[in-house]
């Protein structure tokens, strides 16, 4: 599966620059280089639809991507600032966490949040502070575990559950690699069933 249509929209730095709530929305969180824009081009079968809107400076933004879904009517894919980058201080993630929050906390239109995690590198402090979070406040979290092309088969569902476990949340990951297309179909056909909610 593979969205029909998609186009980059807008960027934004803070919530005045947020664009209107029209239509379902699925955001898209992680750490620097977990594979947030490799696995948003795989979903849409473009391979510089993320990219392409990168710009420096970008990772203090939040990108919107209108998309056609494979069935169904439009919605919009959110990429929001990747956080946690290892040599970044403590200062840089409390810029990213207000904008984040900002966000999540208060957008009528999100249906779920995607949460990424590396399967080399597993769950830690911030992405179990973002699921707490999501949970706390009822949001749908979609669990994926990246770059499982990077794990032996027999390691990969013996990862999902450890990052089940690490996360608090009782949801499987979807098992993905953007470089094999692994997990594209589970992951749509999750994303499917929470924009029709
Ligand atoms: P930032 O935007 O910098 O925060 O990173 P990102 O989370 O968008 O990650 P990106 O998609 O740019 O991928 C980071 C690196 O991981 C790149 O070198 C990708 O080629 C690689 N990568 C992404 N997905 C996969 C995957 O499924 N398998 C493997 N082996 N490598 C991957
Ligand atoms: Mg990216």
């Amino acid at each position: 599966m593979r969205a029909r249509r998609a186009s980059f929209t807008i960027s934004a730095a803070a919530p005045n620059g947020f664009p209107p709530e029209e239509v379902p929305e699925v955001a898209f969180a992680g750490r620097s280089n977990v594979g947030k824009s490799s696995l948003i081009n795989s979903l849409v079968g473009q391979a510089g639809l993320a990219r392409t809107s990168r710009t420096p400076g970008r990772t203090q933004l939040l990108n919107w991507f209108a998309v056609d879904p494979p069935t169904g009517d439009s919605i919009a894919f959110v990429d929001l600032p990747g956080y946690g980058y290892a040599k970044v201080s403590k200062k840089t993630r409390a810029e990213w966490q207000p904008l984040i929050e900002a966000y999540l906390g208060d957008r009528g239109v999100l249906r779920a949040v995607v949460l990424l995690v590396d399967a080399r590198r597993g769950a830690e402090g911030e992405e179990q502070d973002l699921a707490a979070w999501l949970v706390d406040r009822e949001i749908e979290v979609i669990p994926v575990l990246t770059k499982v092309d990077k794990l032996p088969k027999s390691k990969r569902k013996p990862a999902g559950m450890a990052m089940s476990r690490a996360l608090g949340i009782r949801r499987n990951p979807v098992l993905f690699s953007a470089e094999t297309g692994d997990g594209q179909d589970d992951l749509w056909r999750a994303i499917l069933r929470a924009v029709s909610r």
